[in-house]
């Protein structure tokens, strides 16, 4: 089990990491890395924090943490600033690297998380597609 563990926590940051490099190519990939530079900069993260969470490590959270993934959910596009979402630009982002009924469940999976007004939805949010995106990264291609 333990072996079986951390064999997916070594896929989930191939699979991340994918997400991030391809998320970083073409001229229509929204800006996930500014995203994540700009939130960096604003919430005067602590690096080491912001590496786990771009790897799918949750274990730390507090309310800084969390209100740092809603802005990256904000400033990647995600999320707009009234609590809408853009279904096109996450069943787009998820696409980039899932089959599409693998990108239909991140999207569905992850969609009540939008529309509240905490920093905690954002955070949730975050872990939700992460989460959702390498189970079915990991069902599709193993
Ligand atoms: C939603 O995202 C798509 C894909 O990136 C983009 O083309 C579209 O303009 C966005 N919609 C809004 C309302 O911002």
């Amino acid at each position: 089990m333990g072996a079986f563990e951390s064999g997916l926590g070594l896929l989930g940051w191939v699979a991340f990491g994918m997400v991030l490099l391809l998320a970083g190519r073409g001229c229509h990939a929204q800006d996930f890395k500014g995203a994540i530079d700009h939130c960096t900069k604003d919430f005067e993260m602590d690096m080491d924090i912001v590496v786990s969470l771009k790897y799918g490590d949750f274990t730390e959270r507090d309310p800084l943490i969390e209100c740092f993934t809603e802005c990256l959910m904000k400033k990647s596009g995600f999320m707009y600033d009234d609590y809408t979402y853009n279904k096109t630009l996450i069943i787009g982002f998820a696409g980039r690297y899932l089959e599409p009924e693998g990108a239909q469940a991140v999207y569905d999976n992850c969609i009540d998380r939008f529309g509240q007004t905490v920093c905690v939805t954002g955070f949730e949010m975050y872990q939700c597609i992460h989460e959702t995106a390498v189970s079915e990264w990991v069902s599709s291609n193993f």
